[in-house]
């Protein structure tokens, strides 16, 4: 352990810990701009200079280690100066346009602009005049405003393994560009946002289509159409964070009510399609291990920029994929098929609205014809959970004090399973649950496979199936899944049993709770309090196995007729083709 002194305090820390970590344990707050607790330090802003007693020489506090004796000083008038002139500089090349920035409030330069009570720009303004890029329809890159800091381009290559980004140009032309400077919805950007959600300013946001919804809540008759919408499971555990309570606070029946006040008419919870998918993927699943029909393992489909990541990059694994689209996509085309029937409401009169963690849902929910299976576009319009907490704010409705309520019928009511599809895990552990029941037509004694829950980049786990062993295996965050990938191709190669039968795969770390959609600033801490809210609340449901679900089976026996039927493959299956990382 190493003994050192943080503005007097002593502290204690293990060898190794840097200054930044070794003063939060004393509750000293460094400024930071560059570092992020996701990524490891690279140095680049200098905001976080400290100082070492005894020597004149500043240290960057995110990348030094303390070292033993040290006496750090974090704060005098010639450290807080230098800091104030690094926001001057970084001002000096971003634009003046708070107030209409997506970041407005939410900005960290914003706010230790605010801290250090910059009033005047001593520097001369050079702003860049580089064009917005939307083409990927999920996320909008606006270049002028980047400090450069670097986030973006460390988490998509090196948390993603993608490398849709980089740094163009040198010196002060330096830019934030997608890789080979072609649009980014032209080169192998996955969606996954995870850019946006570690961006410190306005730089990458999520392409907000608030306005869209607005328009459609809003119009009146022969225009009107039916608003329905459906919440993922992950947003009910973070949106909270947008009004002040702590992540993992699980707002549900608030959110319900929230959505009804908003103007939809009808409610659903994605939650029950999670079931369905369940239903789906795990009749697939038995096919596949307990028929011999398909290539094991079985690896699940529910993650949009995976999908889009499988394609692109691992097109000789499409055969392995599940055939089952993503709960957003199931609970659409219900809604303009069973649920639009039934209601007697013309398809192309629903309006269908999803609410998810995700901007890759964005891209999904018009990926190919698949998603179009009901004659219209299944789910019409995604909006992030970032995007609802706007809504909510702008509409003045009181959140956290409003009544509780139940979402809508036949496709609201849900299970335990459908809801830990929130977290990385947590959809190999529904499947586990239902899978188990439909090869050995038993109930699980423990529905609980606490083997795939938490956040180490690749897990396993085994059960025993009727004398079996079904081994798993579940990564998240993308750049975690090509080691997993190389011991299928291995085993494969050499004539070897699959190390695996089932595989679940989610591009974002922790899982949809951590997705590029959610409220700003999460970190390991925060996902496993989101994580924590999620399993508080399947161990509260009724039921926590999909096939337990009684609105599934009735479902299934009025209108699919039976898992993996003829219609099932129509409206909730969908197909792969391998892509080339660049449009030509
Ligand atoms: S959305 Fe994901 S893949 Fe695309 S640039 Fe951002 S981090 Fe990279
Ligand atoms: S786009 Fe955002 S995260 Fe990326 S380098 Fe610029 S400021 Fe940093
Ligand atoms: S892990 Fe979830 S939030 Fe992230 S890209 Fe996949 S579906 Fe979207
Ligand atoms: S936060 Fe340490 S150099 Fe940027």
């Amino acid at each position: 352990m190493i003994n050192a002194k943080i503005n007097g305090i002593p502290v204690q820390v293990a060898e190794g810990t840097t200054i930044l970590d070794a003063a939060r344990k004393v509750d000293v707050k460094i400024p930071t701009l560059c570092y992020n607790d996701d990524l490891e330090p690279w140095a680049a802003c200098g905001i976080c200079v400290v100082k070492s007693q005894g020597s004149a020489k500043m240290l960057r506090a995110c990348c030094t280690p303390i070292d033993e004796g040290m006496s750090i000083i974090t704060h005098d008038p010639d450290i807080v100066q230098t800091r104030k002139t690094v926001i001057e500089l970084i001002l000096s090349t971003h634009p003046d346009d708070c107030l209409a920035c997506p970041r407005n409030q939410e900005c960290e330069l914003q706010r230790l602009a605010a801290e250090f009570g910059i009033r005047e720009q001593p520097f001369p303004k050079m702003l860049r005049d580089i064009p917005i890029d939307d083409s990927t329809g999920s996320l909008i890159l606006n270049p002028e405003k980047c400090i450069r800091c670097g986030r973006c381009v460390k988490v998509c290559q090196e948390m993603q393994n993608v490398w849709a980004i980089e740094f163009l140009g040198r010196g002060e032309k330096t830019r934030i560009a997608p890789a080979a400077d072609v649009k980014l919805g032209e080169g192998p950007c996955i969606k996954c946002g995870q850019c946006s959600a570690h961006c410190p300013v306005g730089a990458i946001y999520e392409n907000d289509q608030t306005g869209l919804v607005w328009d459609a809540l809003m119009k009146e008759g022969a225009e009107a159409k039916t608003c329905v919408v459906q919440i993922a499971p992950a947003v009910r555990v973070a949106l909270g964070e947008a009004f002040g309570l702590a992540p993992g606070t699980n707002l549900t029946r608030k959110i319900y009510t929230a959505l009804r006040r908003l103007g939809f008419d009808v409610v659903f919870d994605t939650n029950f399609a999670a079931d369905l998918t369940i239903m789906e993927e795990g009749t697939e699943f038995v096919k596949r291990f307990a028929a011999g029909e398909g290539a094991l393992p079985l690896i699940t489909s529910c993650c949009p920029a995976w999908v889009d990541y499988l394609e692109k990059y691992n097109g000789d694994m499409i055969p392995n994929f599940s055939t089952a689209k993503s709960p957003q996509q199931m609970m659409g085309a219900m809604i303009k098929t069973y649920w639009a029937q039934k209601a007697g409401i013309d398809p192309a009169k629903v309006y269908s609205v999803s609410i998810m963690p995700c901007t890759a849902k964005k891209f999904e929910n018009a990926r190919d014809r698949t998603m179009y299976s009901s004659g219209q576009k299944d789910v019409d319009v995604t909006l992030t959970t970032r995007e609802l907490a706007r809504m909510i704010k702008q509409a003045g409705i009181d959140l956290l004090n409003l009544p509780e309520s139940d979402p809508d019928s036949p496709m609201g009511p849900n299970t335990g399973a459908g809801v830990i599809f929130g977290a990385t895990g947590g959809v190999m552990e529904a499947a586990l649950r239902t899978a188990y029941t439909l090869i050995t037509g038993e109930e699980l004694r423990d529905v609980n496979f606490t083997g795939v829950r938490g956040l180490s980049g690749i897990k396993e786990a085994s059960i025993h199936i009727k004398g079996t062993e079904v081994r798993v295996a579940v990564a998240h965050q993308m750049g975690n899944i090509a080691q997993v990938l190389e011991m299928v191709r291995k085993a494969k190669a050499e004539g070897k049993e699959t190390p695996w039968h089932f595989v679940e795969v989610m591009a974002c770390r922790g899982g949809c709770i951590g997705g590029g959609g959610q409220p700003y600033g999460c970190t390991d801490e925060v996902r496993k309090m989101r994580i924590r809210g999620i399993y508080d609340a399947d161990e509260a449901s009724e039921y926590r196995c999909s096939h337990h679900n009684p609105l599934i089976k009735q479902i299934y026996s009025a209108f699919l007729e039976k898992p993996g039927s003829h219609k099932a493959h129509e409206l909730l299956h969908t197909s792969y083709e391998a892509r080339d990382l660049y449009l030509k």
